[in-house]
C-alpha cells in the first residue's frame, strides 16, 4: 500500500550540516518527496506535536531541544513508507541502532537523535496536519 509519512530532520542534525546527507539517504531509499519546509518550532507547536509524551519526565527537555534550532519537515511517500522509514532511521535507544541507519550516523543521544519518523498511519496523518496544516 502506498503510504505517506512525516520525517523531521531535528535541530542537532540541522546544526551540524547533515540536511543534505539525510535527504540523499531518503532519495536513495526510493521515497518520493511530497512536501518540504524548514522552520523553527515554538513551545506551542512542539507541545502539540509531542502531545502523546505530555507528562513524561523527558517532555520539557524534548520541547526545549526541538526549539533550539531549525527543523526540516518532509512528507515522503512510497509503498510501505511508515514501516520502511522507521527501519531506515533506526531505534530511539542508541545501543539498539543498527549501523547505516540515520540515527546511527547522526544521532547524539536519546533526545538529540537526529530525526523523527511517524510510527503509524494515524500518527502520520496527525503529524502532517500539525506541521503543514489541515489542507
Ligand atoms: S516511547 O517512550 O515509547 O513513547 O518512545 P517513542 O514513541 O519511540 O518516542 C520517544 C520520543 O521521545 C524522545 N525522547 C525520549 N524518549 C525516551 N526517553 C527519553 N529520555 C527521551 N527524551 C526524548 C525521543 O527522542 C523520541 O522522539 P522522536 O521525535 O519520536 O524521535
Amino acid at each position: 500500500m502506498i503510504q505517506r509519512s512525516l520525517l523531521l530532520i531535528k535541530p542537532n542534525a540541522v546544526r551540524h550540516g547533515h540536511i543534505g546527507h539525510i535527504i540523499s539517504l531518503i532519495e536513495k531509499g526510493g521515497y518520493h518527496l511530497v512536501a518540504l519546509k524548514l522552520f523553527r518550532f515554538d513551545r506551542g507547536l512542539a507541545s502539540e506535536f509531542y502531545a502523546e509524551h505530555l507528562g513524561k519526565s523527558f517532555f520539557d527537555k524534548l520541547v526545549d531541544f526541538m526549539m533550539s534550532d531549525d527543523t526540516v519537515a518532509i512528507v515522503v511517500e512510497k509503498e510501505n513508507a511508515i514501516q520502511d522509514l522507521r527501519e531506515l532511521i533506526g531505534a530511539v535507544e542508541p545501543e539498539k541502532r543498527k549501523p547505516g541507519t540515520i540515527r546511527f550516523l547522526f544521532g547524539e543521544g536519546v533526545t538529540e537523535n537526529g530525526v523523527h519518523a511517524s510510527d503509524s498511519e494515524l500518527s502520520a496523518f496527525r503529524e502532517i496536519g500539525v506541521i503543514f496544516g489541515a489542507g
